[in-house]
């Protein structure tokens, strides 16, 4: 699952009148776009986040600034630093995931697959867990059946 989050690196167009960096959905990063947000103002020992989506899959980019990205599927971690603009990393569904040490002047500018609905958000670390332990039990129910078959 872990292994599913990896960083992006976009084209920087630029030339003497400054950059521009493009993001389309299907082409760029592997979804389409249906929601966007961005996150500023966020203090350096402030952790956001905290929660894995059962649906949601995620594009995050530090537009201005810098920031970290925690990514945990229950049995690794992984740390991300996002510190130039036409960089981003891709997070699937069912990742928990943390942003934090924000710089002062950072923007994190986040790309969804999906429209905003709180009830498929886990925001229960314990409950994640639980989750992802009975995902994998199915997982490896759902091959031995398929291998007696
Ligand atoms: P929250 O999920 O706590 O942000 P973060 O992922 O950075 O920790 O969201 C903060 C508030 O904004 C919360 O009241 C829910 C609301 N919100 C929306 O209405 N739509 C959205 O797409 C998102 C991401 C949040």
């Amino acid at each position: 699952m872990i292994e599913k989050c990896e960083m992006l690196s976009f084209v920087e167009n630029g030339d003497e009148r400054g950059h521009l960096v493009v993001v389309e959905g299907k082409r760029d990063i592997p979804f389409e776009i249906k929601r966007v947000f961005y996150i500023y103002g966020s203090d350096r020992d402030v952790v956001r986040g905290r929660h894995a989506n059962y649906h949601s899959e995620f594009v995050l980019i530090n537009v201005a600034g810098t920031s970290k990205v925690r990514v945990d599927d229950g049995r690794q971690q992984k740390v991300f630093d996002l510190d130039r603009p036409h960089i981003g990393i891709y997070l699937p569904r069912m990742v928990w995931k943390d942003m934090y040490e924000f710089s002062k002047d950072s923007v994190l500018l986040c790309l969804s697959s999906e429209h905003y609905d709180n009830a498929e958000y886990i925001r229960d670390y314990d409950e994640y867990i639980r989750v992802m332990e009975q995902y994998e039990n199915n997982m490896e129910k759902n091959q031995k059946s398929s291998q007696a078959d």
